[in-house]
């Protein structure tokens, strides 16, 4: 029993294996370490080694370390040099070194480039990864390829887009000469589509269904491995020609991930550029008017390091939509009016200084007289909420803002300043249970219309839609309106076929015009606010997980 027992054991710590390459292959010698993602079998992994091997004209060479308890973290770099040996005492010469991870291996991979492994590898490939926030900057990594497929219900499609922003569009798009940090998606490949057999419970449980077999898969996968490292390691034709086609799947992954790029730029999303502070303008075209520019208690001084020129000034859905919706100057006298808005995000609890919405023009305690011809001049404070999760960089949470929690002029104000006659403040905002709601619905309608035709199709038939519901008035509690804890809520029908969504409202009635000390709060309207890139997110991953997802409900195992 004892004796069984140690040779299961030894047999489970030396799974690692190789692939010795195809007959009849050309051109330089590579040896590719491929590395598992977290309990992820390294048999698994041959099908798509077999893929890359048959694609490439090279003598591909491919390890598989079995790590130990299938966590890739644990003797990383021993494990990689221990491969190479048993590759080299089986006659491999190899000219060039490609390292590449899946999932967590990819994490790996990266500590690994970035500590011991440093200089030992020609490229490195991600495969249901990305690179790491902390390692953008880093000039430590060989030429990198992000592999992912469009339908990652681990390392989402909205972390892939921000990749792509960082790694393609900043450096100068698709053919620029600096970029050596190439992005491509594959459409309908999943995270499982880069490994094979059962998916382990963490996977299973959050990945959404491929749309492509497991061999069309591993094919495309091959195609695409095979034609990066031909891009780096060719004669000077092969060089040129797998290069136009890397450029080429670079081009397509760009239009894939348009439509939540645009929407992470409405909201202003801060993992594109950082937010920027209105109290230390550092952005030349935010010129945003800082009301009320005071403070009871002293002012908390410059952020450090102070934001980039291309700091983020605001979120453009509140400034350019959202604000108008409020106003809702259509079907009244003021239906011609121009409401001219400025976003900036705070903190909407930081007091050093206050930072309050305002009507500039017309100034307060003045109104319009001709509504027709009325030019308004206003402002508003947003604050977007990010899970602290999204700060393990791991994909598997969303990440885009949760809820923007946003401080606009009320209705009543706003419309008082276009010179419309006796507004009654009750109709106008206190009782008006639609003014962020239909904020919200025009932001699911925008995100609807924006995604791509296939993400809309596949999200109508198989994905779980949101519905609007009216707005909560928020009250107070010991520490004032509880409008800033009262998160915007997501509720699934029972039987889960929609998710209801609800905002909190917080109205306070206008006076003289909004002529009054800014410690009198008045002529405001808060609301809780969907990001068009949450909904965006929600229409591409998490909306498809309930009944898109590879989720077993018939065997649940509970530990
Ligand atoms: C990375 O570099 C950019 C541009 O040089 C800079 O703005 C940014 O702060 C850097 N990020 C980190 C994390 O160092
Ligand atoms: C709005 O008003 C502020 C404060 O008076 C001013 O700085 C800004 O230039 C005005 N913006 C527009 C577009 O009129
Ligand atoms: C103001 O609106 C409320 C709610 O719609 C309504 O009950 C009330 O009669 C209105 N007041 C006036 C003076 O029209």
């Amino acid at each position: 029993m004892l004796r069984l027992l140690v040779l299961l054991l030894l047999a489970h710590a030396d799974g690692s294996l190789f692939l010795p390459p195809l007959e009849g292959k050309q051109g330089p010698e590579i040896a590719l370490i491929s590395v598992q993602g977290a309990s992820s079998p390294v048999e698994g992994y041959k099908p798509a080694a077999e893929a890359i091997q048959k694609a490439s004209p090279f003598k591909v060479w491919v390890g598989i370390p079995q790590y130990l308890f299938d966590l890739p973290e644990l003797q990383f770099a021993a494990k990689v040099d221990d491969i190479l040996q048993q590759m080299e005492k089986a006659g491999m010469k190899a000219d060039h070194k490609v390292i590449m991870g899946h999932s967590l291996g990819a994490v790996g991979c990266q500590g690994y480039i970035a500590g011991k492994g440093q200089g030992k590898m020609d490229a490195l490939v991600l495969t249901g990864a990305a690179v790491l926030r902390k390692y953008r900057n880093s000039t430590k990594f060989p030429p990198t390829l992000t592999l992912d497929g469009d339908l990652d219900g681990l390392l989402r499609i909205t972390r892939q887009a921000e990749a792509y922003f960082h790694q393609v569009i900043k450096v100068g798009g698709a053919d620029a000469p600096g970029m050596d940090r190439p992005v491509v998606l594959l459409e309908g490949v999943d995270h499982w589509s880069f490994s094979s057999g059962d998916r382990p419970s963490n996977v299973k449980k959050n990945d959404i269904q491929a749309e492509v077999t497991v061999e069309e898969g591993h094919a495309m996968i091959g195609e695409v491995i095979a034609d990066y490292m031909s891009s780096l390691f060719g004669s000077d034709a092969e060089k040129a020609a797998a290069g136009a086609k890397i450029v080429e799947a670079v081009k397509k992954t760009g239009e894939l991930v348009e439509p939540i790029l645009a929407a992470m730029h409405l909201e202003g999303y801060h993992n594109l550029n950082p937010p920027c502070n209105s109290d230390y303008p550092t952005n030349p075209t935010c010129q945003y008017a800082k009301y009320p520019d005071k403070s009871l208690l002293p002012p908390a001084g410059p952020p450090k390091p102070m934001p980039p020129a291309d700091c983020t000034c605001g979120s453009d859905w509140v400034a350019n939509t959202a604000a108008n919706m409020v106003a809702g100057f259509e079907k009244t006298p003021a239906s011609q009016t121009k409401l001219v808005t400025k976003d900036a995000f705070h903190d909407v609890s930081d007091v050093r200084p206050f930072h309050l919405p305002h009507i500039f023009e017309p100034q307060p305690g003045t109104a319009c007289s001709d509504p027709a011809t009325c030019v308004i001049n206003a402002t508003t404070v947003s604050m977007p909420i990010y899970d602290w999760k999204d700060d393990f960089d791991v994909g598997l949470w969303p990440i885009t803002a949760s809820e923007f929690r946003t401080k606009f002029k009320s209705r009543e104000a706003l419309q008082q300043a276009a010179g419309l006659q006796d507004v009654n403040y009750t109709a106008t905002d206190e009782l008006n249970t639609e003014i962020c709601k239909s904020i919200n619905q025009a932001a699911y309608d925008w995100a609807l219309k924006t995604a791509s035709s296939k993400a809309r199709d596949r999200f109508l038939k198989h994905g779980q839609p949101y519905v609007f519901v009216e707005d909560k008035k928020s009250g107070f509690g010991i520490t004032g309106p509880t409008w800033i804890h009262d998160a915007l809520s997501f509720t699934p029908s029972q039987d889960k076929k929609t998710v209801a969504v609800q905002s909190h409202y917080f109205p306070l009635k206008n006076k003289n015009l909004g002529d009054v000390s800014f410690v009198q709060t008045v002529g405001y309207h808060y609301c809780k606010l969907l990001s068009p890139a949450r909904a965006m997110e929600w229409i591409y991953v998490d909306g498809l997980k309930e009944f898109y997802g590879t989720r077993d409900d018939q065997i649940q195992i509970v530990v």
